[in-house]
């Protein structure tokens, strides 16, 4: 049977103008009744996002977690129950009758629970789930009146609960892992594209998850934006690069202008720099020009 989730409110989620404007947005989608898809980069602050707005909604909440190996039976739910009876009938004190019988029972998975029940449903990387298995989608998000179950669930519709609500995530297409979603799908979604934090969301997230002060995570945010915006990146650092930093310079008791300060930032950002990107410049003197701009060495 499928477990929901309660949700609390966390103390360090971050509520800058910039995310309250997108939390604005998808509740006001949702309430309208659309499903929505929360789509962007890697770090961009997708998940974190989807239980944020599920906890807004004040609903029980059923997560799926999308890879390659999720099958229709993990949405829905398929005979994976097993019961078994046992009789005895000692009728005739002489006469001891044994009568046992075992058989699969349905169970219900996440996406009909959270239909029948009018749960929220957060459905992280749907996109790495292979697009046939999602199909099951269609319907659900079409009319959300008619859920037709599988024969081997005894078959029949269930009404879908009006409460039902839905958000998705999805991380680009180009990315490793990830099919492309079926337009039907995503004709049914309103997609939110997340393309980054402003800046001062950013310095408010790395003070809120480093616990380090305002002056320490601006510099921080400074030195992995510039970077980023070099465009000399083969992988580009998210905030969880900031977040790596920060953590790292107060576990090691590192000032900013430390060369314990840049060498973390070394260790932390020299393998998100694409050699093949660079050219003659060495990855190192690429970092140090970076820092120049934000830091200066004791
Ligand atoms: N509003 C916020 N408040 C506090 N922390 C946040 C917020 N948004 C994002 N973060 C933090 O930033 C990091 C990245 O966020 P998150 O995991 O939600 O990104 P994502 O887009 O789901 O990334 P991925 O595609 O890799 O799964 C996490 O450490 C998360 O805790
Ligand atoms: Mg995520």
């Amino acid at each position: 049977m499928a477990t929901a989730i309660i949700l609390k409110p966390s103390e360090r989620f971050v509520e800058t103008p910039f995310i309250r404007d997108i939390v604005n947005r998808a509740l006001s989608y949702l309430k309208a009744g659309f499903p929505i898809n929360l789509a962007g980069p890697a770090g961009c602050g997708k998940t974190t996002l989807a239980f944020h707005i599920a906890w807004k909604l004040g609903k029980p909440v059923t997560l799926i977690v999308g890879n390659d190996e999720v099958k229709s039976s993990n949405l829905i739910g398929g005979e994976l129950g097993y019961s078994r009876r046992l009789i005895y009938d000692r009728f005739i004190s002489s006469v001891l009758k044994v009568e046992e019988s075992a058989y699969k029972v349905w169970l219900d998975e996440r996406l009909l629970a959270a239909c029948k029940y009018g749960y929220t449903l957060i459905y992280d990387e749907f996109t790495r789930v292979k697009p046939e298995v999602n199909n099951v989608l269609l319907p659900i998000f079409e009319d959300k009146m008619i859920f037709s179950l599988p024969a081997s669930s005894g078959g029949g519709y269930i009404r879908v609960h009006p409460d039902f609500r839905a958000i998705l995530t999805s991380n680009p297409e180009e990315y490793a892992g990830v099919y492309r979603a079926q337009d039907a799908l995503l004709d049914r979604l309103v997609t939110i594209h997340l393309n980054g934090f402003d800046e001062e969301t950013e310095v408010r997230i790395t003070m809120a998850k480093a616990s380090v002060p305002y002056e320490d995570a601006k510099r921080i945010v400074g030195i992995v934006r510039r970077l980023r915006e070099t465009g000399l990146c083969e992988y580009t650092p998210t905030v969880r690069s900031c977040i790596m930093i920060a953590k790292l310079m107060k576990q090691c008791g590192a000032d900013l202008n430390s060369k314990k300060f840049r060498e973390i930032c070394h260790d932390v950002l020299a393998p998100k720099i694409g050699k093949g990107k660079i050219g003659k410049v060495s990855i190192d003197t690429l970092l140090e020009e970076v820092l120049n701009k934000e830091v200066s060495v004791n």
